[in-house]
């Protein structure tokens, strides 16, 4: 029974975060509806106590009568793609998937009375930005179509929450990474190409080394840096955001979401070796085309505006529950 006064809707609740935010909500006494199209989702990460609707975030007859159903307050929206290479070769794939599609479902809110939206963005609205940690206002020059996708997306919700009874909260994800402590869910994406994912793969010898994608960028140890930030302490910090639209209504936000830290791939790479007590082998490569040297958060404004506070801002913590769910997958697969 839920302690709250309504149901959550979560769009792409059987993927990596959404699933993370399914089990913070129930966690936290929400009563949950996942809606998800399973194109990239995994059925078996919902858990039985969330109510699971296979559908599309477009299909505006459906979202209605789960709105309906269910008395639908408020809206996590995790559902889309996020490939930032196929995004720059099937641009149109991006401005429908994540666009074109929110568009449906933020008129969806609007028309079935769900006053609440939380918006998954990402860091990479900033582009190339020169500086050591990014605040919220700087400009935003997406260097890829998936960027600009999301940024289009908050500016919606921008005009629309100020035309009508509406409220929202986007979070700017930095590099998203790590697997719920418990091993309830974690990142099942074939074919991953984020880096933590890719090393602990590699130390379970699903592969037989990580490439380093550079070593000539402007940081300490020239190889990329970013603001890797724990999955469970995002989706903590979605169900605090939440809270915080509740209790002010006539108030939204557009915040990053990190620690305000970066770690190098080497940094990164050397954590992995010590939590397996192993040695990876490493492959310098030339720069993958469009990565910037440093993507690192300024947090101060989430920090001002929800009581969040991190419990796994800890790399070597990061990584071993990467490398546990990365174990769990071995032996599911068998
Ligand atoms: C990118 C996006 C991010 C998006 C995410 C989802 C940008 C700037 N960031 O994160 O917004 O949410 O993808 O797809 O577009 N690296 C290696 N070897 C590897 C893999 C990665 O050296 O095998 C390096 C990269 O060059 C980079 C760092 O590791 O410096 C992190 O890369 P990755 O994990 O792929 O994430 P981003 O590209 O930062």
């Amino acid at each position: 029974m839920s302690t709250k006064d309504f149901t959550v809707l979560v769009t792409g609740g059987a993927g990596y975060i959404g699933s993370h935010a399914v089990l913070a909500l129930l966690d936290s006494g929400y009563d949950v509806v996942v809606l998800d199209n399973l194109t990239t989702g995994f059925r078996q990460t919902v858990p039985d106590d969330a109510i699971f609707a296979e559908g599309d975030i477009e299909d505006s007859a459906l979202v209605a009568r789960l709105i309906a159903e269910h008395g639908i307050g408020a809206i996590m929206h995790f559902a889309g793609s996020i490939i930032v290479p196929e995004s720059v070769e099937n641009p149109l794939k991006y401005y429908h998937n994540n666009s074109a599609k929110s568009r449906t479902l933020i008129e969806s809110a609007v028309t079935n009375g769900v006053k609440h939206f939380i918006f998954s963005s990402t860091a990479t609205v900033y582009g190339v930005t020169g500086l050591v940690q990014i605040p919220e206002d700087t400009a935003k020059h997406p260097t890829n179509p998936y960027g600009m996708s999301k940024l289009i997306t908050e500016s919606m919700l921008t005009d629309v929450a100020a035309a009508h009874d509406f409220n929202f909260c986007a979070l700017r994800y930095f590099n998203v990474a790590g697997a719920d402590p418990e091993g309830r869910s974690g990142q099942s994406t074939e074919g991953a190409t984020h880096l933590i994912k890719v090393a602990v793969e590699a130390a379970l010898g699903k592969r037989d080394s990580v490439a380093v994608f550079g070593t000539d960028y402007d940081t300490h140890d020239g190889t990329g840096t970013r603001d890797y930030v724990h999955v469970s302490d995002l989706v903590a910090a979605h169900v605090l955001a939440l809270e915080k639209l509740i209790q002010d209504p006539d108030t939204s936000h557009i915040m990053n979401c990190g620690y305000g830290r970066g770690f190098s791939v080497i940094d990164v790479l050397d954590a992995v070796d010590r939590v397996t007590n192993q040695e990876i082998p490493r492959v310098i490569q030339g720069r993958r085309v469009g990565d910037p040297d440093s993507l690192v958060s300024d947090n101060r404004l989430i920090k001002q505006t929800l009581p969040w506070q991190p419990r796994y801002d800890d790399l070597d913590i990061i990584v071993a529950h990467a490398l546990a769910w990365e174990r769990k997958l071995s032996e599911k697969s068998g």
